[in-house]
């Protein structure tokens, strides 16, 4: 059921069960944090692995010490600058905190979501919570209430209804060493923003041996079940494929095929781009088409991030 009452979602995560939430970049699968029943529900309704971590979602800063130890001075100016919003933040984990949470790894992430109704839930709550995207395991996440309906159906009691999310891609996911920062996932927040704020170098995990897991970094995800392919040049791809049924995913390119052709944003608008992307993915993947192309984004700012989806959404398992 999808419906706007804060207080009805309240009761369920009281009672052990799990909801539907609004966030600014996706929408999430709550459950209480200390909840281990409702723990449960989210991985079994997402069929996701047990060894794929979750995020703790907070409304203040100040819980941020319920469920981490060994904060950074660095974490702080970065929450100070960035909360609420798009960026995740794994610390060392408290005693406290559920190995069902993490994955039985020594290590915790923690975002505040910039949303009016997440935030007023948590607050009202009294307490943290977890929550992983709203798709089944690796399928594209969910940036309307109507997404998570359609994935889920009445397997899911509630879908708090806060509007399409504003972001439109999961957070900028980054950890603390002794000298340097390390990006696990792109987001909205960039690599420059965060080494604006710090003054600290901060390099992608994929190039960096580094201890932590994120094992919802897969190289395929986010994936339609129609194929994607990806190209740097899309007319010249389109004359290829032209004789196959092919939908079209363009960021602000000329219209090649104005009844299959879909833009991520007309005015060339990265934002915009990141705040469509997996609408109209879900969308197209809906028309029946043998694949879909997708347009390349340029590679600066958000463009970098939308490019990450789409690489591992075009990689075959
Ligand atoms: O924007 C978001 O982050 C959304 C909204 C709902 O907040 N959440 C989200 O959660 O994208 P999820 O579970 O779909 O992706 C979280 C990623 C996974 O790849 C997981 O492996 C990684 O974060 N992760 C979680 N805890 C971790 C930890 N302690 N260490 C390393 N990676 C972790
Ligand atoms: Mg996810």
């Amino acid at each position: 059921m999808i419906s706007k009452d804060i207080n009805l979602a309240i009761k369920i995560l009281e009672q052990d069960g799990i909801i539907g939430l609004p966030t600014e970049t996706v929408y999430g699968l709550a459950a209480r944090m200390t909840s281990e029943l409702g723990i449960k529900k989210i991985f079994e309704l997402k069929n996701r692995p047990l060894t794929n971590p979750l995020i703790v979602h907070l409304a203040k800063a100040e819980d941020l010490l319920l469920v981490a130890e060994n904060i950074p001075p660095m974490a702080l100016t970065l929450a100070e600058s960035f909360w609420p919003g798009p960026l995740t933040l794994i610390f060392k984990k408290a005693k406290t905190i559920s190995p069902l949470i993490t994955a039985n790894q020594e290590t915790v992430a923690v975002r505040m979501p910039n949303h009016p109704m997440a935030l007023k839930l948590i607050n009202q709550l009294g307490e943290p919570i977890v929550a992983p995207s709203a798709n089944p395991y690796m399928a594209i996440s969910s940036t309307t209430a109507d997404h998570v309906e359609n994935y889920f159906g009445n397997k899911l009691p509630l879908v708090l209804d806060g509007g399409p999310c504003k972001k439109g891609i999961e957070s900028t996911i980054i950890g603390f060493e002794e000298n340097y920062i390390v990006l696990y996932r792109h987001g909205s927040i960039t690599k420059e923003m965060i080494e604006a704020k710090t003054n600290c170098k901060v390099f992608f995990h994929e190039k960096f041996q580094n201890k932590v897991q994120t094992p919802g970094m897969h190289f395929k995800h986010y994936a339609p079940k129609t194929p994607l392919i990806l190209t740097d040049n899309i007319i010249e791809s389109f004359e290829i494929y032209k004789e196959k049924k092919v939908g079209l995913l363009t960021f602000k390119s000329p219209i090649l095929d104005h009844r299959n052709q879909y833009m991520l944003s007309t005015e060339g608008s990265l934002e915009v781009a990141a705040s469509n992307l997996y609408s109209q993915l879900i969308a197209i993947d809906k028309k029946g088409y043998d694949f879909i192309l997708v347009e390349k984004l340029p590679e600066e700012g958000i463009g970098i991030s939308i490019n990450d989806r789409l690489k591992r959404a075009s990689n075959k398992l």
